[in-house]
């Protein structure tokens, strides 16, 4: 195992981008990644330990409480935390900190990937793309630096007990806009998303691709679409997609990524 571990769960790339740049500043890291139960859980032989999400609906995305209450680390280790969102950083920084306490932690606002309720220039404040990648890889090399240096939060993590009922009612609500998933004739059964669907909830029929229930909503399927094919009601249809520019969908699924 190598010295520095980050646990991530990214959708349209975002948090593996800043992973990725953690990592570099960090040098020896694994990426292990969280979008379905992670490949490693064993991590007791890392110093530092970190994690990295998105905010979904006030807290982390779907499954992900579950996957990092399987993680074991040294009791010597140094956590960390790091949340992309982009409004607020809502309660998953202070989830993380209820299963392993973490000894720093930071937000990171970036384009907003949730397209059924935002369009994705929506992050704090308003700024281009290249704006917002240029301030996620400051912010990112700042935390590698942070984390080198075993830096400890004087502030105690993010728990807004809105977001906490927010958070509460995601699984639901999750599980009812999984049926408003929409395939149109445009797909070309390339099963790009079928191999990025971290739920296999993503079948080939006739050469397109049918979406079922099972989802998490990461939205890789839709946000990564070379046709634009997929879209989740119809607001979703006329917005630009998103994606980060420096993630492929064959980097998002890699089960574990490795950084010298
Ligand atoms: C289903 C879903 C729910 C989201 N909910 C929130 C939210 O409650 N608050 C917020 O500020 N951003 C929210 N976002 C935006 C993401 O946190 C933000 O775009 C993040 O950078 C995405 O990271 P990723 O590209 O690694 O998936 C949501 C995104 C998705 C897909």
């Amino acid at each position: 195992m190598s010295e520095n571990v980050i646990y991530c769960f990214s959708g349209s790339g975002n948090c593996l981008d800043i992973a990725k740049k953690i990592a570099a500043g960090l040098g020896d890291t694994d990426i292990i990644m969280m979008r379905k139960a992670p490949a490693i859980t064993d991590a007791k032989e890392a110093k530092t330990v970190g994690f990295v999400a998105p905010c979904h609906a006030g807290g982390l995305p779907l499954g992900v409480e579950e996957s990092i209450k399987s993680i074991q680390i040294a009791p010597d280790a140094y956590t960390y935390g790091v949340v992309s969102y982009s409004g607020y950083t809502g309660i998953g920084l202070s989830q993380i900190n209820n299963i392993i306490p973490l000894k720093y932690w930071a937000g990171i606002s970036h384009h907003c990937s949730c397209i059924w309720l935002f369009p994705h220039s929506l992050m704090m404040p308003m700024m281009s793309v290249e704006d917002a990648q240029k301030r996620s890889a400051e912010l990112a090399s700042k935390i590698a630096t942070d984390v080198a240096a075993r830096k400890v939060s004087e502030k105690t993590v993010p728990n807004n007990p809105v977001n906490a009922v927010e958070n509460r009612a995601w699984p639901g609500l999750a599980g009812r806009k999984a049926d408003a998933f929409e395939v149109s004739s445009e797909c070309i059964g390339c099963g790009q998303c079928l191999r990025l669907c971290p739920k296999g909830n993503i079948h080939m029929y006739g050469g397109k691709a049918f979406i079922g229930s099972n989802c998490i909503q990461c939205l890789s399927c839709l946000q990564y679409c070379p046709k634009g094919a997929i879209s989740i009601g119809a607001v979703s249809k006329k917005r630009e997609r998103y994606h980060n520019p420096n993630v492929s969908p064959e980097e998002l699924m890699q089960p574990v990524i490795h950084i010298d």
